[in-house]
């Protein structure tokens, strides 16, 4: 099924692919102890490979689904816009984790939130008058629960720049809501639509909505 943002879609899945070599060779270099990385290190790893590589993933995912049937040209402006957005405050951001954990990375860590923001604002709009099956639902799902993550993210970020006020409990709810909350419904989305193509033409049933929620 063709997207009428096949550019940008490319775009962020090239990206996606070239910042996740950076995250494999970490891992392979950390896992066989041939090198002892630090904790910053290691974050960046986390990070390049769950904001580089998955949610810019989803990103694209969401941008491909939520388009299909729309005239080319339609919000052509704005798609553009995420495209480059995208991965350029992702690696800033990546290469912050590496670098400082000072109040510039929550600062770097918003940009990346707001990009993921109008990705679920733009999402949730197409979504209106479309067939919703459960990649549909699961896809808005992980966007939604990725916005929260990052929230809590900003805020954990704060707190580890010196800000005492916020919750030591942001360290446990930021990972939960990434990875529960996000990673596991776009996975049910992935499957359900890589197994069964037809499947994204289906309106979910009460159980499809079950799941995801
Ligand atoms: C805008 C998006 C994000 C922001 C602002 C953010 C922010 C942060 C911060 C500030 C930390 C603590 C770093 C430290 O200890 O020095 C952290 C840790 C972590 N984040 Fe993120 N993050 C984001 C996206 C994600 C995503 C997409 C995932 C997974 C799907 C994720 C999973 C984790 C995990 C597993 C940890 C490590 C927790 C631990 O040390 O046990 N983050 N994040």
């Amino acid at each position: 099924m063709n997207s009428p943002h096949t550019a940008q879609v490319r775009l962020l899945l090239s990206a996606a692919l070239a910042l996740f070599t950076f995250t494999v060779v970490i891992g392979i270099l950390n896992g066989t102890d041939l090198v002892d990385f630090n904790h910053k290190a290691l974050l960046t790893h986390v990070h390049v490979g769950t904001l580089g590589w998955i949610t810019m993933g989803v990103i694209a995912a969401a941008l491909w689904l939520f388009a299909l049937g729309d005239a080319p040209g339609k919000d052509a402006g704005l798609i553009r816009l995420l495209g480059y957005a995208t991965p350029l405050t992702i690696t800033a951001y990546s290469l912050a984790f590496l670098t400082t954990a000072s109040v510039v990375r929550p600062l770097l860590g918003t940009l990346v939130g707001l990009v993921i923001l109008a990705t679920f604002v733009w999402t949730v709009r197409q979504a209106k008058g479309r067939t919703l099956s459960v990649p549909h639902i699961a896809i808005l799902g992980s966007v939604l629960m990725s916005v929260l993550g990052a929230v809590l993210g900003v805020l954990l970020g704060l707190r580890l720049a010196g800000n005492e006020s916020i919750p030591e409990s942001m360290g446990e709810a930021h990972p939960a809501a990434m990875v529960v909350g996000s990673l596991v419904p776009v996975g049910m989305a992935f499957i359900e639509w890589a197994l069964d193509g037809k499947s994204v033409e289906r309106k979910a049933t009460l159980a499809g909505w079950i799941q995801v929620g």
